[in-house]
């Protein structure tokens, strides 16, 4: 529903460059004591990861990678980078901010596999058109400033037939309604007048409901958006599917432990992220 101009891109990148240099998922490290990047530490970390997002797997098909040139998009801690890279994908990863790049390529070779990292935007990539087989952005498009042009970016960046898989927040979870329900109603009325596009401008504390720094912060841009709508912005692709997933125990379902939410129908109805498939 916002627009962004272009200086308001370029704060945007320059505050993503600063705000994600500290890892996405440092909160998580702290809890779970880990104070170092060396294997057992990181282990410890992605296997809470992967046990959390359980359905990661079946989206991203780590299997299906091996021998093909994968870009991986938004790094964080490098759980996604390191399984990529593990599976035989031929790695590489883009971030804007220094911190995840460094940690990726810290994983790498210190695991003894191939492949690099590269800080860059991919709103501006540094990559040749139709250079990849397959690329997976998990949780970074939204926060760019301008998904649209990162799905196009994501696009052009890939061969025909190749696939991009990423998720971005879904605009009418129950988290957005129980906690944004004027913004959440404000996009429904909008996508009713049959405008497409993501709920842009939103409050910090809105988006620190989502992605929080250590200090508290929320991240500087995040969209949210409708199935409806993320169809219509990958318009340009020849195939799109997406599903609905992730649930957190919050009020009303705080009696239920979230391992239990997740095995319900909340997730695939009112889900709080959207993982999409689209194939150029
Ligand atoms: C929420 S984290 C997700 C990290 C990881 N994929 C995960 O699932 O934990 C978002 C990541 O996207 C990166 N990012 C934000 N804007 C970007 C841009 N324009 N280009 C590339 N990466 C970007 C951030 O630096 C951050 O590492």
């Amino acid at each position: 529903m916002s627009t962004t101009t272009t200086t308001d891109q370029e704060t945007v990148s320059k505050e993503n460059a600063r705000f994600w240099d500290e890892l996405c998922g440092s909160q998580l490290a702290r809890y779970l004591g880990i104070s170092d990047s060396s294997p057992q530490s990181l282990k410890k970390f992605d296997d809470w990861y992967m046990d959390f997002y359980p359905y990661l797997d079946h989206h991203i098909r780590f299997d299906d990678l091996k021998g093909k040139k994968v870009l991986e998009v938004g790094l964080g801690y490098g759980t996604v980078s390191q399984r990529l890279a593990e599976a035989g994908g031929l790695y590489s990863g883009l971030d804007i901010a220094a911190g995840p790049v460094n940690m990726a390529n810290h994983r790498l070779r210190q695991n003894g596999l191939d492949g690099k990292a590269t800080q860059g935007s991919i709103l501006a990539p540094p990559f040749e058109p139709e250079s990849f087989d397959a690329i997976v952005a998990i949780g970074c498009l939204h926060h760019t400033g301008d998904l649209q042009a990162a799905i196009e970016q994501c696009r052009l960046l890939l061969r025909p037939g190749g696939r991009l898989t990423f998720m971005v927040y879904y605009a009418y979870s129950y988290r957005r309604w129980i906690q944004a329900p004027r913004d959440t109603l404000a996009y429904a009325r909008y996508e009713l007048r049959g405008e497409r596009g993501v709920v842009g401008a939103s409050a910090s504390r809105h988006r620190a409901a989502y992605d929080k720094s250590i200090s508290g912060e929320g991240a500087p841009h995040t969209d949210w958006i409708s199935k409806r709508s993320l169809a219509e912005l990958c318009s340009s692709y020849s195939r799109f599917d997406s599903k609905l997933e992730n649930a957190d125990a919050i009020w009303p379902f705080r009696f239920l432990s979230r391992k239990l939410l997740l095995k319900t129908g909340l997730p695939g109805i009112l889900g709080l992220d959207l993982y999409a498939t689209a194939t150029r």
